[in-house]
């Protein structure tokens, strides 16, 4: 895989804009590198893909912004389904992963490619995976918007990777913080003080549950096309 762009909380990511400066602390990446980025991605699956009748497999919801982009620079043939993973914990900590949304599409003897936001601890996908895997697709890669490197605790690998991050709880472009934010146009961390004693019970994967210093889980590697 080509150079990932590794992303550092500095210069680079850019003013807050006026209207989220009591809610965000720094803009990680600003909306035009997103932009730029999602576009390369979907030329390097347009390419790779070419001549195959591809199946999407989004997690819901974190990826709602990025998936929505990244599919409108892609014209090869292509279905898309989702799957819908929820962590029920406490507070800051992660729960267990239950599927709240189950794939619709017959996946056996498919191209399919597994969008997500973020490939933290890889436990998620990890589960996704296994879950994908045992319907026989004919191959299995997966497409990640963010990584954060040092985090995996399950050996998941990112067939196409977006940014690679350090470890921050990030928001927006999709990405929340008990449901909030997904609607920024880019990403960015959050003051701190908003992050503290966060509380909740059950959640789409990604919420407050997850809070600053803890993260999710899930891995497997995906097969080659
Ligand atoms: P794992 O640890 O299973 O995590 O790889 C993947 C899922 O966890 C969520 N996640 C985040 N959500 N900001 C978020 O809004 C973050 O910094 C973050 N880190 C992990 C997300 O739902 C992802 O799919």
């Amino acid at each position: 895989m080509k150079a990932v762009p590794v992303v550092a909380l500095s210069r680079r990511g850019g003013l807050v804009p006026r209207v989220w400066r009591r809610d965000v602390a720094a803009v990680l990446i600003p909306e035009e590198r997103l932009a730029r980025r999602v576009r390369a991605l979907a030329r390097r699956i347009q390419k790779d893909y070419q001549g195959r009748d591809l199946v999407l497999v989004a997690l819901l919801s974190g990826t709602l912004v990025f998936l929505a982009d990244l599919i409108r620079h892609l014209t090869l043939p292509l279905r898309l389904d989702f799957i819908g993973v929820s962590s029920y914990g406490a507070g800051t900590v992660p729960g267990r992963l239950v599927f709240t949304k189950e794939l619709k599409l017959d996946v056996a003897g498919r191209d399919v490619l597994v969008v997500d936001d973020i490939l933290d601890t890889g436990r998620t996908l990890r589960r996704v995976l296994e879950k994908l895997e045992a319907l026989r697709p004919r191959s299995l890669r997966v497409c990640v918007l963010l990584e954060k490197k040092g985090r995996r605790v399950e050996p998941v690998k990112a067939d196409y990777v977006g940014f690679e991050i350090p470890d921050l709880f990030v928001v927006g472009y999709g990405l929340d913080y008990a449901e909030r934010y997904r609607h920024l146009p880019f990403v960015g961390v959050l003051h701190p003080q908003l992050l503290d004693g966060a509380e909740v019970v059950e959640t789409e994967r990604g919420s407050a549950r997850n809070g600053p210093a803890a993260r999710h889980s899930a891995g497997r590697t995906a097969r080659r096309v």
